[in-house]
This record gives structure tokens, sequence and C-alpha cells, in this order.
């Protein structure tokens, strides 16, 4: 282990708007999560190994200028192997929750509903909860964090195709029976407004995975996704199969039924941005397209109206944003409010200021790009464009998702940043001494903890990103968001600073 040079900062005064003094008097509420997270295709590497089929990802990183610095996920952290070393690495400092993602074609090679399943992938997820749980470190399920199985991609189009909802709903439930007991709190979908969008490439940049370029393909997938996460909450739920044919129970009944014990909900990303000028008419309008097109595309759905935000279906006509159906609506909404707790994805924490562009909306920019907004200027110190730190809005923001689309349950399912020039450091001993990354996450903790007391926010975990480096999507390696350094020539682990103050901090404030 390097040793940090000074005592880790545990309540830093890096552009932090909470009182030191007030800090370490606030305790974490009993039970919560203090977890890290990872997803599969970013960690595990063994991409051919014990019968997984190919992804959407490992064909991705065979693509000339798929990935900047041309690394694949074949590799990376070889977690596939090490999970015991990396499980007893986080048990150590203390942290008790690891949200990772299932890969879906371990366990469905081909993807489809009709293809094998694959017993060594079951068996090997299942080890790994176990190890987990024996570990006293609760695995939190992801079922889809972006690796989708290239055979769906290459038969129908994946998640652009309706064909896709009855293909994951058929895999989420195989999942659900195989895990049910061990696993306590899952997640279908991860970010799936980035899969969609960015990640998913549709039609922004041709480059990504899968590299389709059509400008209603977002607004499809976002519609599949949907009806996809739906299905799969009811595939909790009911007791037949596959999503069509589900028998309609009362959700206690069907619930105990199935005797799936425990919580779901997708992951969504982003915020509710602020108007540059306050009482701007325009900047506010730019405030509302901004959330309906992005956080509330999958908000409203799943937390208050089962439908897409009204500025969506003014501006868009069906062939481009399809309509649900009443049944649908239903689906989405469900009763599950009743009994499930549903999560809240606050990851960076990023607000921007918006202000409105004098262009008018045009259906094909939407989405994803500055239609009808822009970021104003920043008054936050800055790690990459993209990623800025600002704990300063954390508070006002997830009061104001509450208000929006309130729940029982919030969790911070990632949270995470780019520790600056770590990348062009050499030496392990510098690379280790990350001061940024531990004042970001110190200082996101100390307002989280004001948002428990002083918001009375239902938060009932937080997940750091990530619980090591690894494949960071088209940056591939050159991104570091571990908390742990990973030598990929080695494959050794080091924790970063930032571990260390994390531990500390878990100390510091769990109630016991
Ligand atoms: C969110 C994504 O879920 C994760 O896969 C990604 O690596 C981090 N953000 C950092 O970009």
């Amino acid at each position: 282990i390097a040793v940090p040079s000074s005592p880790p900062a545990l309540y830093p005064s890096w552009f932090a708007p909470s009182p030191k003094d007030i800090l370490p008097k606030l305790k974490l509420p009993k039970g919560f999560k203090f977890g890290v997270a990872t997803a599969s295709y970013q960690v595990e590497g063994a991409v051919k190994n014990e019968g997984k089929g190919p992804t959407m990802w490992d064909w991705n990183g065979r693509q000339p200028g798929g990935v900047v610095d041309n690394t694949t996920g074949d590799i990376v952290d070889l977690q596939y192997y090490l999970y015991k070393e990396d499980v007893a690495r986080v048990a150590a400092l203390g942290i008790n929750a690891h949200s990772f993602s299932i890969s879906w074609a371990r366990i469905f090679p081909f993807g489809t509903a009709d293809s094998p399943v694959n017993e060594a992938g079951l068996n090997h997820y299942s080890d790994l909860i176990d190890y987990h749980i024996k570990s006293g470190v609760e695995p939190v399920v992801t079922l889809f964090h972006w690796d989708t199985p290239l055979a769906i991609q290459a038969y129908y189009g994946g998640f652009t195709s309706s064909k896709v909802v009855d293909d994951f709903v058929n895999y989420a439930k195989t999942v659900f029976k195989a895990y049910n007991g061990r696993v306590k709190t899952w997640y279908t979908f991860n970010e799936p407004r980035v899969y969609c969008s960015q990640v998913g490439g549709y039609p922004f940049n041709a480059s990504l995975a899968p590299g389709i370029n059509s400008s209603t393909a977002p607004y499809h997938c976002s519609y599949n996704v949907l009806k996809a996460h739906a299905g799969a909450v009811k595939g909790m739920l009911s007791r037949s199969s596959p999503f069509k044919r589900y028998v309609e129970l009362s959700s206690e009944t069907a619930f105990r039924a199935m005797k799936i014990q425990g919580e779901i909900a997708l992951k969504n990303d982003d915020y509710v941005g602020f108007p540059w000028r306050a009482n701007n008419t325009d900047d506010i309008a730019a405030v509302e397209r901004h959330a309906a097109f992005r956080i509330g595309s999958f908000s409203d759905p799943t937390y208050t109206t089962g439908d897409w935000p009204k500025i969506m279906t003014d501006t868009l006509p069906p062939s481009y944003l399809p309509r649900f159906t009443p049944a649908e609506k239903k689906d989405l909404l469900g009763k599950r409010t009743s009994y499930h707790p549903l999560f809240r994805h606050a990851q960076r924490s990023h607000q921007d200021h918006l202000t409105s562009l004098p262009s008018m909306l045009i259906a094909h920019m939407l989405f994803d790009s500055n239609a009808g907004w822009a970021a104003g200027p920043s008054p936050d110190p800055l790690s990459e464009a993209w990623l800025q730190a600002t704990p300063n809005f954390l508070r006002e923001s997830l009061r104001e998702l509450q208000k929006r689309w309130p729940t029982k349950k919030m969790y911070i399912s990632e949270f995470g940043f780019v520790e600056p020039f770590e990348a062009q450091r050499t030496e392990l001993f510098r690379i280790t001494e990350d001061v940024t990354r531990t004042n970001y996450f110190m200082t996101y903790l100390g307002e989280i903890l004001r948002a428990i007391h002083e918001d009375k926010l239902p938060i009932a975990g937080t997940f750091a990103w990530a619980m090591l480096d690894n494949a960071e999507w088209n940056s591939g390696l050159s991104a570091r968001f571990g908390i742990q350094h990973v030598n990929y020539t080695t494959l050794e682990r080091t924790y970063k600073r930032s571990a260390l103050s994390l531990s500390e901090f878990y100390k510091a404030h769990v109630q016991t």
C-alpha cells in the first residue's frame, strides 16, 4: 500500500459548502449501503470464457477508432477470475455493498429467449453472489449495463426493435429465479438515456457501438427499454411468462407468489438544471425542455405519469416517439410504489445553469444535443469538460428530483471522479495520491449527510464509481475512475488515498 504523505482530509475545505463543525456529529441512517460500483464489461475481462457470447462492446473495441486508445475489454481487471480478491479488498475497507452488473451474454450467449441458457455463466454469478454475502458485502445487481449481446444486435437491431422486450424479460426472469433470496436490491437498466443516446451510439456519434446513424433510433430504443423494464418488473411479480401473457395479480400477491424478495428500479441519470437568468421565461422554458428530454423521459414514465413528458409528445410525432398504450402506461407505473422503494440516480450532479438557444427545436437534434438549451458559464472547478464536481448543487438537485418524482427511498447509485492528471503520472505513490478525487468524495458525502438530516431526504445508500480502475467505454483504459489503481500489466491492485478516506468516513459516521 502506498502511504499517503499527509492524513486524508475527512472534511475538506475544497469549495465545500458544509460547515465542518456540523458534519462530525451526523450519522448515516441504520442499514445504509456504503457501496462501490462496477459494470460487467468494464471490469470482467474473460470475454470468450466459459461460454460467454460476444457483446456489442466486444465488437466495438475491435473497430478502428471505436475506443480512443484501441483497448478492448478482453482482460481489463480480469475480475471474472479475481473477484475474491476484489471483494475481500473492499470488505477490508468496511465497504458493505457492491453494485455490479450481470453480462446478459454470459447467461444467454445468443441473447434470445429461444436460445440456450449457459449454465456456466449462471453458476459463475451464483458463486460471485455467495462470495459477496460471505464477505459481508451486499450484492446489488444490475441486469443491463450496456453490453448488449451481439447476436440480438445482429438479428434485429437490439433495442431499436420491440423484439428485444420478450428476450430481455426472459433473461430477467431466468436471473431472478436463479438468485432470488440472495440478491435483495435489483436494477433493470443502467442509465438508459445514456445508452440510447450516446453509448448506444444510435444517432450522435456513429463511431460508438453499435454505430447506427438514425434520428429515430434513440426514441425507439427508449420506448423498448421502458417496455422491457416494465416487463421485467412484472416478471418479478407474476408467475407466468413471457411478458405478454402475464397474469395481472395484485402486486402483493404476485410478489409473494414468485417469492422474489427485494426492490427493483432502473438507474436513471442526469439532473434538472437551473435557469441562467432566474426570471427569464426563455431560460425557464429551456430548463423544462432539458428536463423533459433527458431525465424526465425515463422518470415521468416510471415514477409519475406512466407516459412521456408532455413536451416530448408535443414535439415529436409517433414515428419518432412511439406512444404507449393505456395498458403499457399502467405497466410502467404498476403498483410498485406501494411497496417498492424506488431509486434515484444522481451521479455527478453536474448542474448546468441553462440558457435558451435562439434556434428552434429541430426534431432530429433532440435528446442529447443542445436543442433549445445551452450551459451557462460554470462557477465550479472542472475535472473534464463533461464531468464537473458541483457539491454546492447536490442538495438542491436532490430536493428538486424528490419534488418532481417523489420516492420512498433514494440511492446515489453512482458518483465518481477522474483525478486530474492521474493518467499522466508515472510513479505509483503519486498516482495513488488522488487528492482531488478524495476531496470530491468527502465533500459530496458531507452534503449527503446534510441532505439526510436537514432536508430529510430518504437516502439509503451511495455507490462510489468505481471500485477499481476499469475500461471507460470509448475512453478505454485511459480514463481511470477507480478508488484503487490497477496495473494493467500485472493486474495488481493498490488502494488510492480516496479508498482509505471512504473507509474512514464510513467508520466515522456509521450507526451501529
Ligand atoms: C456512468 C456509467 O454507468 C459507467 O459505466 C461509467 O463508467 C461512469 N458513468 C463514468 O463515466
